[in-house]
C-alpha cells in the first residue's frame, strides 16, 4: 500500500471538505440521478469542453431527444445534425446504436455490461455507474489520473496501475462525491500546467508536490497536415452537398471535392480537427461528378455538416 490507512482517511476527509466548498454542483448533469442524461453528458464530455457542452449541446440534445426511445427512433442524419460542431462524429453513431440496444433491453447495471455497448470504455462505464447508480466503484478520467499520478508520484504508469491506485484511494463512505471531488480538483487546482498546490486540500499528502509536472509531462501530439480543394455550387438558393466518404467525416454532408482551377478560386482558410491541421481551398464549380444533395441555404444550420463546412459557408 502507498500511504498508510490513517493518512488515506485524512486525505479523503480533506478532499471531501474541499469539495463541499468548491465542487461544481451547478453542472446540469449533476442535478440528476437518471442514467440517460448522465450517459449523454459523459459521451459529450469525452472530447469537448465542459462550457460548450453545458451551455449549448447538452440542453439542445435533451430537448430534441428527451428519452432513450426517442434517441433510438431518430434518423441518424438528424442526430448528426444535432451533433454538428461537436466533432468526433463516431460518438454520435455509437450513441445511436447503443440507444437502440438500451431502448429494447433496458440500461445495463454494471460497468462490465456497459462496456459491451458501442462507444463505451472503462471510464464512461464507471462514470455512469458511479454518478447515476451511486455504485461503490472508482472512476478515472484524465483529470483524476493527473491528480493520482502526482499524489502518489507515479511516472508513466500503465492505465491499469492508475485504476489500482484509484481503487485504493476510493472513499467507500461516499464514493460518488469522492470521484466528483477528484475530477473537480484535477480541473480547478491540480491543472496540467502551474497547478495551484497552495490551495490544494491534498498538498500535505502529495508525494509529487516538489515537481508536479515531472509526473504528468504531456506526450507531444503528432499533427497531420491535409490540404483540401472543395467546390461551391449554388443554384436557386440551394447549395450542393455530398455525403462524405472520408473516414474523418464519414456520412456527414460536405462540399464536393474539386480540382484547383485558379480562375475559379474563392478563398482559403485553416481549420483544426482532432489531430489534423487542414488547409481548405474553395473554388466555384459549375458541375459535380458525385451524387448531389441540394440543401436550402436558409436551412443549412439544421444540416448534418461539420464545423469545417460551416466555416466554408461563411465565404458565401
Ligand atoms: N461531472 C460528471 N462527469 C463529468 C465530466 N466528465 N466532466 C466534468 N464534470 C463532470
Amino acid at each position: 500500500m502507498l500511504i498508510n490507512k490513517q493518512e488515506i482517511q485524512k486525505a479523503q476527509t480533506s478532499l471531501n471538505q474541499w469539495y463541499t466548498r468548491h465542487g461544481r454542483f451547478s453542472l446540469p448533469w449533476r442535478q440528476t440521478n437518471e442514467i440517460y442524461p448522465i450517459y449523454i453528458s459523459e459521451i459529450m464530455l469525452q472530447q469537448t469542453q465542459v462550457n460548450r457542452v453545458q451551455e449549448y449541446y447538452y440542453p439542445l440534445f435533451l430537448e430534441r431527444y428527451p428519452t432513450i426511445k426517442e434517441l433510438a427512433n431518430c434518423k441518424l442524419d438528424d442526430l448528426l445534425a444535432t451533433w454538428s460542431g461537436l466533432g468526433y462524429y463516431s460518438r454520435a453513431r455509437n450513441l445511436h446504436k447503443a440507444a437502440q440496444i438500451c431502448a429494447k433491453e433496458g440500461f445495463p447495471s454494471s460497468p462490465k455490461e456497459f462496456m459491451k455497448l458501442p462507444g463505451i470504455g472503462r471510464y464512461t462505464a464507471s462514470a455512469i455507474c458511479s454518478f447515476a447508480l451511486n455504485q461503490n466503484i472508482s472512476v478515472v478520467d484524465t483529470n483524476i489520473a493527473r491528480v493520482l499520478k502526482r499524489l502518489f508520484a507515479l511516472r508513466d504508469p500503465k492505465d491499469a496501475i492508475i485504476w489500482e491506485y484509484a481503487d485504493s484511494f476510493l472513499n467507500h463512505q461516499n464514493p460518488k462525491e469522492h470521484n466528483l471531488a477528484l475530477m473537480d480538483l484535477g480541473s480547478l487546482i491540480c491543472t496540467p500546467k502551474e497547478p495551484k498546490c497552495k490551495e490544494c486540500p491534498l498538498e500535505q499528502f502529495c508525494k509529487g508536490k516538489e515537481n508536479p509536472t515531472h509526473y504528468t509531462q504531456s506526450k507531444k501530439v503528432k499533427y497531420e497536415h491535409l490540404e483540401l480543394f472543395l467546390g461551391v455550387l449554388v443554384k436557386g438558393g440551394k447549395l450542393a452537398l455530398v455525403k462524405s466518404k472520408e473516414r474523418l467525416y464519414h456520412s456527414l454532408l460536405t462540399l464536393p471535392h474539386t480540382d484547383p482551377i485558379e480562375e475559379n478560386f474563392i478563398g482559403k482558410f485553416k481549420h483544426s480537427y482532432t489531430k489534423y491541421r487542414i488547409d481548405v481551398n474553395l473554388y466555384k464549380i459549375e458541375e459535380c461528378s458525385e451524387e448531389i444533395i441540394w440543401y436550402e441555404l436558409s436551412e443549412i444550420e439544421n444540416a448534418p455538416i461539420a464545423s469545417l463546412t460551416k466555416k466554408a459557408l461563411q465565404f458565401l
